[in-house]
């Protein structure tokens, strides 16, 4: 008994210092180079952020990139060899997840949440995002609704919301989807998705939205990568399933190159080790092929895709395979501008400015995408929209979240606005 206890404890000890331990000596460096080397960088390392050529001071593409330190060496001198330019940014990751865990104990993190009600000054975990969700359609059975549409790799529910003020049975209402935290790490995504559920049902702004649109959310795609970001792994990204003869050093799939749209085309995703995996097959992801279900039964009706993500400040439309637009790229990028135009009028002082742009032409080209899949599926106004980072990246400490929720609201509601101006 004592000693299996004693295990228990060493056990926990392990995964608590395992979280730290990993990035030990770990440093972020930025490197600058043309487009097409920055690209190719992603397969091997850890692109933390890219951040667009219009907006580097060096006039190229400038990569945040996470070097180990038995690695850095052998990168800095490829970095030399390429002729591209870095500078380190931050000499000890380890130390940063440190902060951040602090930060998030002295908030309420590690407490429940209090009653009914949700906070904006910290994060949550998958089981109080779904007993929220689930409340939330207790309360609101008019207009909401709760749908449990599969499980995860690791078991867990992927829950989404419908709302609406016609059950969804207005067959003239144009339906906006979003969905969230595709990306594990991207801890502010699922907020902003919640907050967006709560200022449509609970804190109404503006009837005509749930009125004369209907909506669905989903804000946690990815539970499996979430909860091992929160409990394992600050930076996991992927999902957590493995491959069929793959190894246990290498799981997961990234699950937005894992849409069937130009799949397998990228030698780039094609490495179960590599933080982009395509992985085994289009769609082969649980959690991806409910996003694509959803998707395909609002078809009809879907006008606009936005798949949130953290960080950059970018609105990014298709198509991102290969830099060229779709018919409708003008009206894209109007669109894009709007939103990021009611986003800029909150923005913190230090924010860096949004950019609207073509993706593969603001950053570099990607394969498998939601944006892209969701574009030639069908849906006229797909985006990528890579939320503010500030200094912190996707390591963004909890007195951001209500600042970066309320903004986005904003920005949702001005594109919005411009669907409603359309049908
Ligand atoms: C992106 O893809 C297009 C079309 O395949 C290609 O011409 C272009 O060189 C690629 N760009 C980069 C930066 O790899
Ligand atoms: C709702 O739509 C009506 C009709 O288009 C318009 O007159 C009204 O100003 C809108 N309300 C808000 C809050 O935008
Ligand atoms: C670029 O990719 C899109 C699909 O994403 C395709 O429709 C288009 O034909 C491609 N353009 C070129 C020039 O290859």
């Amino acid at each position: 008994m004592a000693r299996s206890v004693l295990c228990l404890l060493l056990l926990a000890a392990a995964h608590v210092q395992g979280r730290h331990e990993k990035y030990e000596g770990h440093q972020l460096y930025r490197v600058a180079g043309p487009a097409q080397e920055i690209g190719a960088l992603e397969a091997h390392l850890d692109i933390i952020s890219a951040i667009p050529a219009a907006r580097s001071t060096s006039g190229q593409l400038e990569a945040l990139v996470r070097l180990a330190q038995e690695d850095k060496q052998k990168w800095l001198l490829y970095f030399d060899q390429k002729q591209m330019s870095y500078t380190k940014i931050v000499d000890n990751l380890a130390d940063i997840i440190r902060d951040e865990e602090a930060k998030i104990k002295r908030t309420k993190y590690a407490a429940k949440r209090n009653g009914k009600s949700i906070s904006w000054d910290t994060y949550y975990g998958y089981e109080e995002i779904n007993d929220y969700l689930d409340e939330l359609g207790e309360q609101y059975p008019d207009m909401v609704t709760v749908m449990n549409p599969g499980l995860s790799y690791e078991g867990r529910q992927i829950k989404y919301v419908r709302i609406s003020t016609t059950r969804f049975e207005d067959l003239r209402k144009p339906v906006i989807i979003i969905d969230a935290c595709v990306h594990a790490r991207e801890w502010i995504t699922p907020a902003v998705a919640l907050y967006i559920i709560n200022q449509l049902v609970v804190d109404i702004v503006d009837n005509n939205l749930t009125e004369r649109l209907d909506w669905v959310i989903i804000p946690l795609v990815n539970p499996d990568g979430y909860e091992y970001s929160i409990t394992q792994d600050r930076m996991w990204r992927k999902t957590r399933s493995k491959a069929p003869g793959g190894t246990e050093e290498c799981l997961g799939v990234d699950g937005n190159r894992n849409f069937d749209h130009y799949w397998g085309t990228s030698a780039a995703s094609a490495d179960p080790c590599s933080l982009i995996y395509e992985g085994p097959a289009p769609f082969s992801e649980p959690e991806i092929r409910v996003v694509r279900d959803v998707i395909v039964q609002n078809l009809d009706r879907a006008a606009m895709y936005i798949s949130l993500h953290s960080y950059g400040s970018m609105f990014l439309y298709a198509w991102g395979n290969n830099g060229t637009l779709p018919s409708n790229g003008l009206a894209l990028h109007v669109a894009g501008v709007r939103m990021a135009t009611a986003i800029e009028e909150l923005a913190l002082e230090k924010a860096d400015p949004y950019i609207v742009g073509n993706a593969a032409n603001v950053l570099y080209n990607t394969t498998g995408t939601s944006r892209d899949w969701t574009r030639a599926v069908g849906i006229p106004f797909t985006y990528t929209l890579e939320l503010p980072g500030y200094e912190y990246g996707f390591l963004l400490p909890p007195e951001y979240i209500e600042q970066i929720v309320k903004e986005t609201w904003d920005g949702i509601a001005a594109g919005a606005h411009y669907i409603l101006s359309l049908y």
